[in-house]
């Protein structure tokens, strides 16, 4: 019996992360060179909701009613019988692998989460767009998260750049000129719904603050944008700089993360920042391609565990109107 598979990229963020969480803008942009995958084989023998998820990168195999109701495949595939009106699944053995660093901050759980969303809508014959596949992909991102903006789910289902604003329809960035970024994995692992926790505790504790690093990430964002469909790659480089002290004061930065942006800085890099939640996860870096190398040798001797050198292409997606 044949089998199906489907996969779905990995992501940074370049502008916007924590305050998105609070309404205010954030760009994403899918990393292609990264990548979750599923595939499922039919189990014609097996009962009728036998589902059985493998997933090795974690070390599970178990059957999905065996999964506690608060894992992440729980509560996707739950919203995905609710969505598709589903008494029960017929048998499959799925098993999703990835080449996505997990709690690095490259999006390893929603890109997993839409990988076998793909895979299962088309095996059941129901295939999902990508505005569904992102809604049911961020069921499974609040097991990770606890309350996520949706960003993640959202630039890694429809796999293009995009400005993000929580609550609203999405809208696709027209990259004028591309640009190639080399991200670093700091090799500390962070778990973001711990470290989007603490942000919402200093932000109780004082409102006024947190919403102005937060409105100033808004103004970053905004130029960020305004950069990047007008071809202003060189501006990008100051602006990552000013998002990522913001996140310093936001208390989400980390001595290692620290010396990774400066040691990017010296080996020629345009800008750097942290990405995602922070406390440590990547850094990511904007370089003349020609630099990527030097950049990316820098990086890993100042205690990065590994580089990605990506490159965001240019494209014709109409302007979007910032909100
Ligand atoms: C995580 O990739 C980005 C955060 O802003 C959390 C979220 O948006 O859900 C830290």
């Amino acid at each position: 019996m044949p089998s199906i598979s489907a996969s779905a990229p990995g992501k940074i963020i370049l502008f916007g992360e924590h305050a998105v969480v609070y309404g205010r803008p954030a760009i994403a942009v899918p990393v292609e060179g990264v990548r979750a995958k599923a595939m499922i084989l039919a189990r014609p023998t097996a009962p009728s909701n036998n589902v059985l998820i493998e997933a090795p990168d974690i070390g599970l195999k178990s059957l999905l009613n065996d999964l506690p109701k608060n894992h992440a495949f729980s509560l996707l595939f739950s919203a995905v019988k609710s969505y598709l009106n589903l008494e029960h699944f017929p048998a499959f053995h799925l098993r999703a692998t990835s080449s996505i660093p997990i709690a690095a901050g490259l999006g390893s759980g929603a890109a997993i989460a839409v990988a076998m969303l793909r895979a299962t809508a088309e095996f059941l014959g129901c295939p999902l767009t990508d505005e569904e596949t992102s809604l049911l992909a961020f069921e499974s991102e609040k097991a990770y998260h606890g309350t996520p903006s949706g960003i993640d789910n959202t630039v890694i289902a429809y796999a293009k750049p995009v400005w993000f604003v929580r609550g609203q329809p999405v809208q696709f960035i027209p990259i004028a000129s591309p640009f190639t970024l080399v991200i670093a994995n700091s090799g500390i692992k962070s778990s973001t719904a711990e470290i989007v926790s603490v942000v919402r505790q200093n932000h109780e504790k004082d409102p006024a603050a947190y919403d102005s690093l937060f409105d100033h990430t808004a103004r970053i964002s905004r130029q960020a944008l305004h950069a990047l469909q007008f071809g202003a790659i060189n501006d990008l480089g100051p602006l990552m700089l000013e998002n990522h002290q913001v996140l310093q004061h936001m208390g989400v930065s980390l001595p290692e993360l620290d010396r990774l942006i400066n040691a990017a800085m010296v080996a020629g890099a345009l800008g750097a920042k942290l990405s995602g939640a922070g406390h440590g996860g990547n850094v990511i870096a904007l370089v003349d391609p020609e630099h990527a190398q030097a950049v990316a040798e820098t990086l890993l001797s100042n205690g990065a565990i590994e580089t990605i050198t990506t490159r965001i292409s240019a494209n014709e997606e109409l302007p979007c109107s910032p909100s």
